[in-house]
């Protein structure tokens, strides 16, 4: 229903503060202070796979090292993603099902005296998270995927250090899918006025550009989604995050022990 709305022209200041009224609520929220406010930059029509695409090529240069975990399908897509772009890509393999290893990326970092490592990419919900412990004596980016986690999981962008974050329309803002928000630091930020690799669609200067005008997208967003994403924002705000997160975490402790009930009868 929400979706099924008139439309706006995509350039309106009624289409701006539709969104801006959405954002400025999860900006509210503690656990994701930097996640929503950039979304000038942040939210555009392309999906997850396209998000990492985005966040890797206006951080980094082609050749630059990254070391990336493996462990579980999404990441392996990630890295596919990784070396097809021509990054160096020193991957991290855990069992599948297992958090990522992090004595592995601490051993890593201490020995990175040269500072070769230009970013770490790991999939937030394939894993454990507090990785950001290692990260603070070392230049190198965070790169998180949030897809499945954003708004499900505790996810803290600015406590754990990330660098960009993003997340899909299809996961916990209950969505269709289409929509992707990529949330940058000021250091990621940085690292886009001088990342080499080549991109157009993706290139975050055109949204910034948009953004500080006031129209916001560069190119014809799906106000349907835009929509959405208000609702499921008030949505999860009269909820409260809070319980929004416990309600994830008691469906998915059901959900495996009825799967480990049905195995083992
Ligand atoms: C954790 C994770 N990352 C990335 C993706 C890729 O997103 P998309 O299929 O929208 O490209 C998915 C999709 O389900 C996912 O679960």
């Amino acid at each position: 229903m929400t979706t099924s709305r008139a439309q706006l022209t995509h350039h309106s200041s009624g289409l701006a503060s539709v969104c801006m009224l959405g954002i400025l609520k999860v900006s509210e929220a503690d656990r994701l202070p930097s996640f929503f406010d950039c979304y000038g930059l942040g939210i555009r029509m392309i999906n997850g796979t396209g998000a990492w695409e985005s966040a890797l090529t206006n951080t980094l240069s082609p050749g630059d090292r990254i070391v990336s975990f493996l462990i579980g399908q999404f990441s392996l897509l990630w890295i596919d993603q990784q070396q097809r772009l021509n990054f160096n890509v020193d991957v991290v393999e855990s069992d599948w099902g297992q958090g990522a290893n992090l004595e592995v990326l601490a051993s890593k970092l201490v020995a990175d005296s040269a500072h070769t490592i230009k970013a770490i990419c790991i999939v937030h919900n394939e894993t454990a998270t507090g990785v950001t412990n290692n990260l603070a004596v070392h230049p190198t980016l965070f790169l998180v995927d949030g897809v499945s986690s954003i708004c499900a999981l505790d996810f803290r962008m600015d406590e754990w250090g990330i660098d960009v974050a993003l997340t899909g329309s299809q996961k916990a803002l209950s969505l269709p899918t289409g929509m992707r928000i990529v949330c940058a630091s000021p250091k990621a930020l940085e690292a886009s006025k001088t990342a080499k690799s080549l991109r157009v669609f993706f290139d975050w200067k055109d949204y910034l550009k948009f953004y500080k005008m006031g129209t916001f997208w560069p190119y014809t967003p799906s106000i349907q989604l835009l929509y959405g994403l208000r609702t499921a924002l008030d949505l999860i705000f009269e909820e409260g995050l809070d319980n929004v997160i416990a309600r994830h975490g008691r469906l998915a402790k059901a959900t495996r022990q009825v799967i480990l009930f049905d195995f083992f009868m």
